[in-house]
């Protein structure tokens, strides 16, 4: 698993809020996202925490666990929060984690959020496997929100048969928004 080069994360990094906030409102609209002051939140491959930032500031989840496997991408998420809002909000929890690997009990998270991180676990096999260590960690009826430009057909295809419903889906260029919702656990 190779990390971001510099000028990748240049690009990647550029995604600002203002991004995501259309995204929040879309998904909030269409009466999609339902995140309360008791939600368990797992975000994977989170960036710059640009998404996280905005979820806090609406919302202030019970819970966000905002994972990267690039130390330098988390040490920028942390930076970016102490900024916005002057400190690490208790509620946060930053850990280097890979995506493909999750170390967390089953059920623990109310929503899970992987925005343009699918592509990075490989080929569709990977991916796959990726899908199932997400539903693993979702409770029953928990929802996970992707976004992704590959392999777009085959991970909506792999999520209806391990029994997700898509409630949201949205082109944005080449990429989806997807938000499936799970209807029954497998
Ligand atoms: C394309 S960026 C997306 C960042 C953020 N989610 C966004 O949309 O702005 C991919 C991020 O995932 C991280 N990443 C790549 N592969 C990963 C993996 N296997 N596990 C966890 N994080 C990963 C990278 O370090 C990078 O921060």
């Amino acid at each position: 698993m190779a990390k971001m080069t510099g000028f990748e994360k240049y690009f990647v990094n550029r995604r600002g809020e203002r991004f995501f906030e259309k995204l929040i409102d879309d998904l909030e609209t269409s009466g999609t996202l339902k995140i309360t002051g008791n939600s368990r939140i797992l975000e994977l491959g989170g960036g710059n925490g640009a998404l996280s930032s905005l979820i806090y500031k609406r919302y202030q989840p019970a819970s966000y666990t905002f994972t990267d496997y690039d130390p330098d991408q988390l040490a920028l998420a942390q930076e970016s929060m102490k900024e916005r809002f002057g400190e690490v909000p208790e509620s946060f929890t930053f850990q280097q984690a890979d995506a493909a690997d999750l170390v967390y009990k089953n059920g623990s998270f109310d929503l899970v959020i992987a925005h343009l991180i699918l592509h990075h676990l490989g080929g569709t096999d990977a991916i796959f496997s990726g899908l199932n260590e997400i539903s693993r960690v979702l409770v029953p009826g928990g929802t996970f929100l992707y976004t992704e430009f590959s392999h777009k057909k085959e991970i909506r295809a792999k999520l209806t048969e391990m029994g997700y419903a898509i409630t949201y889906k949205k082109g944005l260029h080449r990429e989806n928004a997807v938000a499936v919702k799970q209807t029954a656990k497998n």
